[in-house]
């Protein structure tokens, strides 16, 4: 399924990702609490353990989300702020990174390096902001799979509509949760109206 974001604070946020003033660490911050809107909302139906607690009242079994069956994968470079974000919200989740660049001239994703601890029996947030043709997130998505994780979800900013079906229909099971949902990609399938590239403006690079 894919879970679009509909709060006006999103829509606030996006606006100010999408203004070609907001510089690098303005962009940085926008991405990194955009994610905690996407983890609030795709962490609504996980289900929750029980652990003994210290509390000033005495010793107390309370709710707690398990973190430590999580793993946020984050594809880089552009993935990097996501993945600062979901670790302070689950400070007791793994992390994995996989680094991918698009060739411009294909489109085509390719993989430069592989760092994913055992994925066996976790549930994993996968994060990348944007998702123009769909390639980066389902070659991510495959190697994943590979590593019998217990389910995949997905946390993403930005999303070609033409980009997020084919993810979805190669991987129905796999949960897409993205902040907003675009026109479309151009002729050199950049998303439009879209915001440029995400990993430049992240990190003040012209490519
Ligand atoms: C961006 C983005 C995705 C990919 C999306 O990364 O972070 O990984 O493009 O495009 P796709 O859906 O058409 O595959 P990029 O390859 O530009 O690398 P970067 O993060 O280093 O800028
Ligand atoms: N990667 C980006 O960062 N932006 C796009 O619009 C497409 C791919």
């Amino acid at each position: 399924m894919i879970y679009e974001l509909s709060n006006p604070l999103t829509k606030t946020l996006i606006t100010h990702l999408r203004d070609a003033k907001s510089d690098a660490v303005r962009f940085r911050h926008t991405i990194t609490e955009l994610t905690k809107q996407l983890t609030y909302e795709a962490l609504k139906n996980f289900s929750l353990i029980q652990k003994s607690v210290n509390t000033w009242n005495g010793e107390a079994k309370l709710d707690t989300l398990d973190e430590a069956s999580i793993m946020v994968v984050t594809v880089l470079r552009a993935g990097m702020p996501m993945l600062d974000s979901v670790m302070q919200t689950l400070p007791g989740a793994s992390a994995g990174f996989l680094a991918m660049k698009r060739n411009e001239t294909t489109h085509e994703s390719k993989l430069y390096y592989d760092r994913l601890p055992s994925c066996k029996g976790k549930t994993i947030l996968l994060v990348d902001p944007m998702v123009a043709t769909g390639g980066s997130l389902c070659d991510a998505i495959e190697l994943i799979k590979k590593r019998e994780p217990l389910q995949i979800v997905t946390l993403n900013i930005i999303g070609s509509p033409e980009g997020l079906e084919r993810v979805n229909a190669a991987y129905p099971e796999v949960d897409i949760y993205i902040a907003q949902i675009d026109k479309g990609l151009n002729a050199d399938k950049y998303i439009i109206p879209g915001l440029g590239d995400a990993g430049d403006r992240s990190y003040n690079t012209v490519e």
